[in-house]
């Protein structure tokens, strides 16, 4: 498989790569229009205390993240991006101007809280066909944010989208043998997707509880994790969560081994 330009900020120890997801830093500043707290001041924290990169999602209805915070990003090159996106024609131009190194393309519904489930793209081949073209042609490493299911790992190998993103959604809300069932999904769409040649991500709803299991699931590349990080950051400070979440992950990847 060709090099990714991710692959150049890939973790020396062969350790999992933690992608920081920043919204919540915007989503309380828009909650009161204030021009504070900084998006790139908490994406500057997150990668001194261990971030291997940064990850925003431009929503349309801009809930949270808004064009500039990508422009402000993008301007630091110490601050590898990752732009979770729909397919949009706006935004993919964005993201053919800006060419941060990774996209990540997600499904977006208006009334959900968050990205709740995974983009069909076994359901929607041909309109995704040139989009993710025109996001390859522009040297961007294009992900796809799937659900763990052998068709959606397939039809992202058929788009040549060189990387997927798996839903840990499901994985983190159940309990006990459900969460264990779901485990198994991961595991089995990893699995897939490696003989594909692809490059595995997983995220949502990732803690530090959570996240040491994941170690079961091969080859395993980046986790893109926000919402435990910020809330949790709340009380101890961003630098400490985040260096919280990562020896969770190499705790988890040192057990591995
Ligand atoms: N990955 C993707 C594709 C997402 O859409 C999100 C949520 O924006 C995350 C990871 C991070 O999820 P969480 O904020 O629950 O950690």
């Amino acid at each position: 498989m060709k090099k990714l330009e991710t692959d150049t900020m890939a973790r020396a120890d062969n350790g999992w790569r933690l992608g920081v997801n920043v919204d919540h830093v915007a989503t309380l500043r828009q909650a009161r229009g204030t021009p504070y707290p900084s998006v790139l001041e908490a994406a500057r924290i997150c990668r001194r205390a261990g971030a291997d990169g940064i990850t925003v999602h431009l929503r349309e209805d801009r809930r949270h993240i808004q064009e500039a915070d990508v422009r402000a990003l993008r301007a630091e090159p110490d601050l590898p991006l990752n732009l979770e996106m729909a397919v949009a024609p706006d935004i993919v131009a964005l993201a053919v101007e800006l060419r941060p190194p990774e996209v990540c393309l997600v499904p977006e519904r208006r009334a959900e809280r968050t990205t709740e489930g995974g983009l069909d793209a076994a359901g929607q081949i041909e309109l995704l066909r040139a989009p993710v073209e025109k996001l390859r042609a522009a040297g961007i490493a294009v992900s796809l944010f799937i659900e763990p299911e052998a068709r959606q790992v397939e039809a992202a190998a058929a788009l040549g989208a060189p990387v997927i993103e798996l839903h840990t959604g499901r994985y983190c809300e159940r309990e006990g043998a459900a969460r264990r069932a779901e485990l198994d999904r991961l595991i089995a769409a990893a699995q897939r997707a490696l003989r594909l040649g692809l490059q595995v991500n997983a995220g949502h709803g990732l803690t530090v509880e959570t996240v040491g299991d994941l170690r079961a699931v091969p080859g395993l590349h980046t986790l893109n994790i926000g919402h435990s990080i910020i809330a949790r950051a709340l009380f101890i400070g961003l630098d400490a969560a985040v260096r919280e979440m990562r020896a969770a992950m190499s705790a988890a990847t040192d057990a591995a081994r």
